[in-house]
């Protein structure tokens, strides 16, 4: 039986050593970078190797115009820039709301704070057309804000079906209510910190949603786990960092893997992202896909709807969070 209460991992295992633990240098560029503009074989391949490896690619030649990019920038600092009394009007800490201001994470993490703003913006369907509840100020806000969602959103979509490609899954599987639920574009502002070897912007996680397109900015903050090590992710002009959300991982029976990540502070300057996250609806249920399922691979994790999977998988488990796929299944088992 499908139990609903949310499930509270103990936060008694919290890791200093991991969550501050410094960024390893490495030569290689990371995300590997994935040209669009490539033949669509190449790019079919090219996603899911390194997909498969890291969880983590970016993306140039992708289509989405550079005006639309800076246009989105422009308004974002814009809207960071307004006095606070201009923004209270927004502000809320109730994650049901859709379309809010709020500081912090959206995770539950104990007693521990981040350093973060956030302006989260909902698209809802059928039409997208919520944009009534965006805010007013800067007044480019809704028309840009609006505009950059579409053509983002389009990319992950394009993304997802040059996966299905890869995969072997029908192409639209993807299509309907695993990716029509409301998509939330996010405009992160990490403020700089006085000590930033004990000050992140946001905890290790792993997205939930099904895949998520980030703008990084230029300023360095983005960590991704690989092999036990946090590594910087550095980003090429105008590429996007894409990664599988837990979803994805869901689907593929863990072919591809939602890997973790996390955002750290520097001291001296404020740094911008903007994310675009593409969900399925609350009652869509998710489980493996048949194609991947045989008598030597039976399914790793669960079908449940999209609804129950975020009502559990709300609280970061910090000490353990070097493995967040064990920690999925074993959520999993506990309900
Ligand atoms: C997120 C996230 C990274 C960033 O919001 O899930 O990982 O660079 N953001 O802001
Ligand atoms: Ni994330």
């Amino acid at each position: 039986m499908l139990q609903t209460t949310a499930y509270h991992a103990p936060l008694l295992e919290y890791s200093k050593e991991l969550l501050h633990k410094p960024a390893t240098s490495t030569i290689a560029l990371l995300p590997p970078v994935v040209d669009m503009s490539s033949s669509r074989d190449d790019v079919c391949h090219a996603i899911l190797d390194a997909g498969k490896e890291y969880g983590f690619i970016q993306v140039v030649n992708h289509g989405v115009p550079e005006q639309a990019i800076r246009d989105m920038e422009l308004v974002s600092q814009e809207f960071f820039q307004l006095s606070a009394a201009d923004k209270e009007h927004l502000y809320s800490e109730d994650t049901n709301k859709p379309t809010r201001f709020f500081s912090g994470t959206t995770f539950e993490t104990g007693s521990d704070k981040y350093s973060m703003n956030t302006l989260r913006l909902a698209y809802s369907f059928p039409n997208g057309d919520s944009s009534n509840d965006w805010p007013s100020s800067p007044p480019r806000l809704r028309e840009v804000a609006m505009k950059y969602m579409e053509l983002t959103r389009g990319l992950g979509m394009e993304l997802l079906q040059l996966l299905c490609e890869g995969l072997g899954l029908r192409s639209d599987y993807f299509e309907g209510d695993i990716s029509r639920g409301d998509a939330a574009l996010s405009l992160f502002q990490y403020p700089p910190s006085s000590d930033p070897s004990m000050t992140l912007g946001l905890p290790p996680h792993c997205d939930r949603n099904l895949i998520t397109i980030l703008l990084p900015s230029a300023v360095k903050g983005l960590q991704i786990l690989y092999n036990g090590d946090w590594i910087d992710a550095q980003s090429v002009p105008n590429a996007f960092i894409v990664n599988f959300g837990l979803q994805l991982e869901v689907v593929t029976n863990g072919i591809l893997k939602s890997i973790e990540h996390r955002v750290v502070t520097n001291s001296t300057v404020p740094r911008l992202s903007i994310g675009t996250f593409i969900h399925p609806t609350e009652n869509c249920l998710i489980g493996p896909a048949d194609e991947f399922l045989t008598e030597d691979n039976p399914p790793l994790y669960r079908a449940m709807t999209f609804g129950d999977f975020k009502h559990i998988y709300n609280v970061i488990k910090l000490g353990s969070s070097l493995n967040l796929t064990t920690n999925l299944r074993d959520i999993q088992e506990n309900i």
